[in-house]
């Protein structure tokens, strides 16, 4: 069967332990210029939605700004999600962006060569040389890139990543897919032949897409558009993604919720700014 340039089933949070058995290089816990690295042990952790308890405890590090938000860290979630991701990377590897160095530890045992954009040059500076020893254990050529991988992607194509792993929005939320079908459209034309665009967390988004479509299509159809105003006030990114959704229903009571949620989960796949 021909593998799309993107799959929006393949879900990066799928539970496998064996991320457990590779062992990744840690930064430095200490003060950096722009951020923090801390340190701290847990013996238990969420992963995607399920407590997991470890089987020893686990020494993990978190990048904190300077005004004390988590900004990444390397705990059992990300881990699972990298290194799914990594698995199903394979050749020429495009990356936006660095983070903490996971995804390219994980992904340096089976690819051919990899290109990193980060915007962050203070993170460039710490992490790079982390990925730099992983990439030369297997002798993958890297290359980082400090700027913007929109940037990037809207160069001419080159038609010649197998795989290009995007994970530049920092949280798990519906409201970025447009944005990040965006990147992935723009991603599309810079694949090889059979090359593939990996999107982190995007069935995580999806489902809570999904989520809140069936909360919206529960209300009655004469309540919808104010019931949406009240409950996105906060939010107009969520707003401006579920208006569509309030007008394709309109005036429906939802007979068949999996017909109509099908509808939604397909609108969210092509949805873009
Ligand atoms: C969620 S983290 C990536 C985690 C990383 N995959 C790992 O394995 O640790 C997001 C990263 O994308 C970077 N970033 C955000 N927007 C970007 C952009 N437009 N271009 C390049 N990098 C970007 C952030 O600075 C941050 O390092």
């Amino acid at each position: 069967m021909e593998l799309q340039p993107f799959d929006p089933t393949f879900d990066d949070c799928t539970w496998t332990d064996a991320w457990t058995r590779v062992p990744v290089i840690q930064l430095v816990p200490g003060e950096y210029p722009g951020f923090s690295i801390r340190t701290w042990r847990i013996d238990e952790a969420d992963v995607c939605g399920q407590r997991v308890r470890l089987s020893h405890p686990l020494d993990v590090r978190g990048l904190v700004t300077a005004d004390g938000r988590l900004w990444m860290s390397d705990v059992p979630q990300e881990r699972l999600m990298m290194y799914n991701n990594a698995q199903a990377s394979r050749g020429d590897v495009l990356v936006g962006g660095l983070g903490i160095g996971l995804y390219p530890q994980y992904a340096v045992p089976h690819i051919r060569t990899l290109t990193i954009v980060e915007q962050s040059a203070a993170l460039v500076e710490v992490v790079e040389p982390v990925v730099r020893i992983a990439a030369d254990a297997h002798r993958v050529p890297v290359e980082v890139i400090t700027g913007d991988v929109e940037d990037v992607l809207r160069g001419e194509p080159v038609a010649r990543y197998d795989t290009i792993f995007l994970d530049t929005w920092d949280t798990l939320d519906a409201a970025h897919l447009p944005t990040v079908n965006r990147l992935r459209d723009l991603a599309i034309p810079h694949l090889s032949e059979g090359g593939r665009v990996l999107l982190w967390g995007y069935v995580w988004m999806l489902r809570l897409f999904e989520e809140a479509c069936e909360r919206l299509l529960q209300v009655a159809p004469a309540e919808r558009y104010s019931w949406l105003r009240v409950m996105t006030r906060q939010r107009p990114a969520v707003w401006t993604l579920l208006m569509p959704v309030v007008e394709h229903f309109a005036g429906q009571e939802i007979g068949n919720m999996d017909a109509a949620l099908a509808w939604c989960r397909d609108y969210a796949t092509r949805v873009t700014v």
